[in-house]
């Protein structure tokens, strides 16, 4: 039983549409960031500030490790975990590669509410999104399968996935 892992910038939905995926379909919902901030003891913009990126990226490899040796999940990753090669080879060979898309204003909107990003707690969020965004735009087609989620609701992209995944017959 392959897992399904989901990709793809901060606020594209990946979490909300990992959770409904994963009981659409009967799997188990597993957050990468989660388990982080289990492993290390402390929130993500704690780590970031404290430690740094580097050592962010370091446990964030040993927790993709860890994850892709299970079988039959619905993987939450953080946005930037398609920036280590290794990562992706690990995530591939867990299962399927989902990536969720949006355009930077759609991101803009779905990530001002909150305050727990520390990539975007910076003075001119919009312009970070477009830097980062468009850095990472061939990191993240490497994905197997691309959502475009600007005119889609939650359920509609897990059902999108469900279907996708299951015509490319590696569910
Ligand atoms: C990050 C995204 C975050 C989290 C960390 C770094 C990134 O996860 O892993 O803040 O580099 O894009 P979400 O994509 O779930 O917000």
């Amino acid at each position: 039983m392959d897992s399904i892992v989901l990709v793809g910038f901060m606020g594209t939905g990946k979490t909300a549409v990992a959770k409904m995926l994963a009981d659409l379909i009967g799997k188990k919902y597993v957050s990468l960031d989660e388990r982080i901030i289990k492993a290390d003891g402390r929130p993500i913009k704690d780590i970031f500030s404290q430690e740094g990126e580097p050592y962010f990226r370091k446990i964030e490899k040993e927790i993709v490790k860890q994850v892709s040796r299970e079988k039959g999940l619905v993987i939450d990753t953080g946005g930037g975990v398609v920036l280590d090669e290794e990562n992706m080879e690990e995530l591939r060979s867990s299962g399927v590669v989902v990536c969720l898309w949006a355009k930077p204003e759609t991101i803009y909107e779905r990530t001002s509410r909150y305050g727990h990003r520390p990539l975007l707690n910076v003075d001119n969020p919009m312009e970070k999104i477009k830097e980062l965004l468009e850095y990472r735009r061939p990191f993240y087609e490497k994905a197997d399968i691309h959502i475009d989620t600007d005119e889609l609701n939650v359920a509609k992209i897990a059902d999108l996935i469900q279907r996708r995944v299951y015509e490319q017959g590696k569910d």
